[in-house]
């Protein structure tokens, strides 16, 4: 028997209902926002990553699906949505409109990880990329929309906020934190040695609890935001605690994709074990322009569909359709144009055995159907059918032609 592969799972039953239920809330929710949908390859150019998330990080340093196909390109299988989306806005040339887009996509990612519980090496996101709008009303607007989804997923939720700062405060506060990192290297694990050289801003979330220790006296950005920056974290503050929305501030929140600036955020559960993190994302103000797109603000999240899978409440099931079946084999090939008709408008579900009606009634729940239609040999002589009303227990004898 051939298995699937290791980190990598079917989704069936259950949990592609959930699965399914997940994809269509988010995106009746993404579509009320203005968001519209957007679909882009699963393979990439390795270059694409590289530029995008980053070298230094640990999704392209360790953990890409990457090989040269048979044309001797160097491509690789999508680690993340946002990439491809925003490769997609620049080629349609969307970057020269003047026009604000915004997209919302969900679909499968790959990253050669450890496997353990929430990690997987071929997981799904739900994701939205708004490109266009610099204000922070719309950091504010997606974080709403994201508490939203899990609201009427009934998700409960942590969310923590941070400012990565930008192109103006960035580069100061990362000299300072390396020659503070310098000083306490010593005390600090292999990682962060290593980080310090090709990327000291991500010492700060190590989970080691002894670089933790020696980090709390860390200096920290959001002391040492510019007056832009600073004006807009503080505004997205006041606008989160107006709206209801409860966050922390979370200094040592940097991500592990490099294109952030400005707001970062995450959404984190607490019923679902070390890989807490449901949703993330945040501002990538300078992307586009990174990938040869015209400079174009931007901000997107993307939610881990897996992550939250066993935690949706699902909505109670309703009887929905028919229910058909003969008691005369001579009755099925009447059935089978009825339930073709029917199937314009409704959900029918037809059994081809023909059989007695107690042996119909038995395994009618199956379909969890609101009718139970059958034919027998009166009915077929008579031109009728009957219908019983599953929900109210009404029986009723009707004439084919009123089906
Ligand atoms: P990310 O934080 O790397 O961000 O992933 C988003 C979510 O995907 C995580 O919060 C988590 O729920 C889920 N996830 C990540 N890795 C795994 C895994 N190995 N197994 C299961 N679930 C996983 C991004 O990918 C960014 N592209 C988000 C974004 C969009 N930022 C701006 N726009």
């Amino acid at each position: 028997m051939i298995n699937p592969l290791r980190g990598m799972k079917d989704l069936t039953f259950e949990e592609s209902q959930r699965f399914e239920h997940i994809v269509n809330m988010a995106s009746t929710i993404a579509k009320r926002y203005g968001y519209g949908y957007i679909e882009t390859p699963i393979l990439e150019e390795t270059a694409l990553f590289k530029r995008s998330v980053g070298e230094s990080s640990d999704i392209v340093g360790k953990e890409m699906y990457q090989f040269i196909d048979k044309g001797d390109n160097d491509v690789c299988m999508r680690p993340e949505g946002t990439a491809g989306v925003v490769r997609a806005f620049i080629s349609a040339k969307l970057d020269r409109q003047p026009v604000k887009q915004k997209f919302f996509y969900y679909g499968p990612m790959f990253r050669y990880e450890k496997p353990q519980k929430g990690r997987l090496r071929e997981f799904h996101q739900f994701g939205c990329e708004s490109f266009g709008e610099a204000s922070v009303y719309e950091d504010f607007t997606m974080i709403t929309m994201i508490s939203q989804i899990f609201d009427a997923l009934g998700i409960g939720y942590e969310l923590k906020i941070n400012s990565l700062g930008c192109v103006e405060c960035m580069p100061p506060y990362r000299q300072n934190l390396v020659s503070f990192l310098s000083e306490i290297n010593n005390e600090l694990c292999e990682d962060c040695n290593r980080r310090i050289v090709t990327n000291p801003i991500r010492v700060l979330d190590c989970k080691n609890e002894k670089c933790q220790f020696h980090l709390v006296t860390s200096p920290k950005l959001l002391n040492n935001l510019c007056e832009c920056c600073d004006s807009d974290f503080i505004e997205l503050n006041k606008l989160l605690t107006k709206a209801g929305i409860k966050y922390t501030i979370d200094t040592n929140l940097v991500r592990g994709l490099d294109y952030y600036n400005k707001t970062a955020f995450e959404f984190v559960s607490n019923e679902i074990g070390a890989q807490s993190a449901i949703a993330g994302g945040g501002r990538y103000d300078k992307l586009v322009e990174f990938l040869d797109g015209k400079p174009t603000p931007a901000i997107g999240f993307a939610l881990g569909i897996e992550r939250i899978m066993e935690l949706v409440k699902m909505p109670e099931i309703k009887r929905e359709g028919y229910y058909m079946g003969a008691m005369v084999p001579e009755a099925i090939p009447a059935l089978m144009t009825l339930a073709a008709r029917k199937r314009l408008t409704d959900k029918v579900t037809v059994e081809f055995s023909s059989k007695g009606f107690k042996s119909h009634m038995k395994g009618v729940d199956k379909a969890y159907p609101q009718y139970a239609v059958l034919i027998g040999e009166d009915e077929l002589k008579n031109g009728t059918l009957w219908v019983k009303n599953l929900e109210t227990n009404e029986e009723r004898t009707i004439a084919i032609d009123e089906f």
